[in-house]
């Protein structure tokens, strides 16, 4: 089964990490999951339901394939801490400019950072989705840092083109384009076609 390591961290948009979560077990992958205390708190704030409570409906819901590791924040003696467990990389959805910032550093007193800092040194593919409006000279400079390591900066901009309805279309966007980057099958969103233009009149 492949490996990947998913963390959510304490910026607004917790349901990108919910939904990505959701997908990569549908995707049969082996889910390392790391998750922030401010993340905790920001998911209970934005949904209305705890983390566990998430995790206990996602799990029963999901198809005999994949499966989830959680993991500490704090415990730096984890699988996905050393660079010799392979993964297929790592995702962090929502991603803070904190952590931004501390993945640029290469400050990795923490799993979430530590398991980044990883992925960018095995060469292995890093996305971060930051979501923060406006953005400061140092946010960017910052997500410059990360995209020079070699991490992909995926921004949580869902785009209106394909005609959203819902908040789950919203969501749907920004975790295709995630899943895009690793190769990852879904029927989230279409894929944008000729067939796709309206006819002008
Ligand atoms: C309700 C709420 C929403 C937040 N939204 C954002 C956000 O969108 N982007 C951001 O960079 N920080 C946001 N923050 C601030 C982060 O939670 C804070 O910087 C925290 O230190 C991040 O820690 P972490 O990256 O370890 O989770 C938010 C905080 C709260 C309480």
């Amino acid at each position: 089964m492949k490996r990947i390591v998913l963390a959510i961290t304490g910026a607004s948009g917790s349901a990108y990490g919910i939904r990505t979560l959701e997908c990569l077990l549908s995707a049969d992958r082996e889910v390392h999951f790391v998750v922030s205390p401010m993340a905790e708190r920001v998911i209970l704030h934005e949904t209305g339901a705890t983390l566990d409570q998430h995790l206990t409906g996602i799990l029963a819901a999901a198809p005999e394939g994949g499966s989830l590791v959680r993991h500490r924040y704090d415990d730096l003696f984890a699988s996905v801490a050393s660079g010799s467990f392979a993964t297929e990389g790592m995702i962090v959805a929502p991603c803070s400019m904190a952590t931004v910032a501390e993945i640029a550093s290469g400050y990795a007193h923490s799993l979430v950072v530590r398991a980044a800092d990883v992925a960018l040194k095995e060469r292995r593919t890093l996305v971060v989705v930051p979501r923060e409006t406006p953005l400061s000279s140092i946010h960017l400079s910052n997500m410059l840092k990360v995209t020079e390591a070699g991490g992909v900066v995926l921004p949580a901009m869902p785009a209106f083109y394909h005609r959203p309805t819902h908040i789950r279309d919203l969501v749907d966007f920004v975790v295709s384009r995630i899943l895009n980057v690793f190769g990852i099958e879904h029927s989230l969103i279409s894929e944008w076609s000729d067939d796709s233009i309206e006819p002008e009149e």
